[in-house]
């Protein structure tokens, strides 16, 4: 637990995030911020603004504009997806999926 938490902390401080912001929203929502930076960001847009580095990778706050978030969690555990080639399979834990939707929610306000 310790060391997940200072993981986290590294994680943010390296990306140079908008940790206040985040610090305010508990550690699920920066658990789940972590996961995405480091998982996802190569493709796709994480945070409240800029392109995603691959063009066809949609940005992750514009993903509740498509359809709830939630509808997520479960493409989420089976590995993730459908009709992308150029996404790798992913297969989250039951604690990642809830932290990565939990920080996804913060990006729809
Ligand atoms: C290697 C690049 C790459 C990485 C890494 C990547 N993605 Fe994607 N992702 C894509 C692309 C490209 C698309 C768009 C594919 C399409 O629309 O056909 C996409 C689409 C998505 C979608 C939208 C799917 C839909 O049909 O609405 C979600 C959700 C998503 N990615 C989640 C994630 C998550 C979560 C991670 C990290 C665990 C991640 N992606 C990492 C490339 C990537």
């Amino acid at each position: 637990m310790m060391m997940k938490t200072s993981i986290v902390l590294a994680t943010l401080g390296c990306a140079g995030l908008a940790a206040t912001t985040v610090e305010a929203q508990g550690p699920q929502v920066q658990r789940g911020q972590a996961f995405a930076q480091a998982q996802c960001a190569g493709c796709h847009a994480v945070g409240r603004s800029g392109e995603s580095p691959l063009r066809s990778a949609p940005p992750f706050r514009t993903l509740h504009i498509r359809y709830p978030v939630e509808n997520l969690a479960e493409s989420l555990a089976e590995g993730i997806m459908t009709a992308h080639p150029a996404m790798p399979q992913f297969r989250l834990e039951a604690g990642e999926i809830g932290d990565f939707l939990a920080y996804l929610k913060t990006l729809e306000r």
